[in-house]
């Protein structure tokens, strides 16, 4: 299985933080936050990845990140020219997954705990996709999930009214049905190509399964979460704990 760590758009949210910089290389705990999905799917045996950018900083990133060697993985980097949403960048990482599986982090999300038992599920899947739940306090900031016992019903891309505390985290494993998926792809009123319409087709599939996130989880995006993000990396040195057996 290959990696995709995604790490364009504009960071709006961090504004003026990310004025002359990239979200994802602003600090969290001790590092820049960019190593946190590498260091994650190097954890998960995931060492084939690509990096996906916008123009304006990846300069910057090659700088920072290099060829992988420092982290026991290879790098692959692509530019996203216009931020047209999640699913529009993955579209660039065809040509690296082939026919292969892939394991997709959004570059602002940060765990306490690895995620190789998640990839080691989707591995045995064998198809379809998975996603990773995690039951929150502000739902309506995320993909929130509806679920019955054992299946994910449907999802909806931060609703007003939630269905359940469940935000589906920006990690997500895909199979190679993802591409034809998002060429049918329309924009939603956002203006995005969401990875929650990739998800609901999966879903129609009858394809998707879920794992609820052991341990803590934040995204970066906004003031807040970036402040919660430093605060648990800072406790734990940006160690990625290992899994519960
Ligand atoms: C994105 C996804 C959302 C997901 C979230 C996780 O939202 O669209 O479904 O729950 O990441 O961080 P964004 O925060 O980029 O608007």
């Amino acid at each position: 299985m290959r990696g995709v760590v995604l790490a364009g758009g504009k960071g709006t949210r961090l504004f003026p933080l990310t004025k002359v910089t990239n979200k994802h290389l602003l600090p969290v705990g001790l590092e820049p936050m960019i190593y946190h999905p590498v260091r994650q799917l190097v954890q998960a045996g995931v060492t084939d990845i690509l990096i996906i950018t916008s123009t304006e900083h990846m300069g910057d990133v090659v700088q920072l990140l290099g060829s992988g060697k420092v982290f026991g993985c290879q790098f692959t980097y692509k530019v996203q020219e216009d931020a047209r949403g999640i699913a529009d960048a993955l579209a660039l990482a065809e040509g690296f997954a082939g026919a292969g599986s892939i394991l997709v982090l959004l570059g602002d999300n940060i765990f306490t705990h690895s995620l190789r038992p998640f990839a080691e599920r989707f591995m045995r899947q064998g198809k379809g996709a998975r996603v990773l739940l995690k039951s929150v306090d502000d739902p309506s900031r995320y993909g929130v999930a509806a679920l019955d016992e054992r299946h994910v019903l449907e999802i909806e891309e931060k609703p007003s009214h939630p269905k359940s505390s469940y935000a589906v985290v920006g990690a997500y494993c895909f199979d190679a049905q993802v591409w034809d998926i998002i060429r049918g792809l329309k924009p939603s009123p956002r203006g995005e190509l969401e990875i929650t319409s990739v998800n609901n087709e999966y879903i129609q599939r009858e394809g998707l399964e879920f794992d609820i996130v052991q341990g803590d989880w934040t995204d970066a995006g906004t003031f807040e979460s970036l402040a919660e993000a430093n605060t648990m990396m800072l406790a734990c040195g940006n160690r990625i704990h290992e899994p519960r057996p």
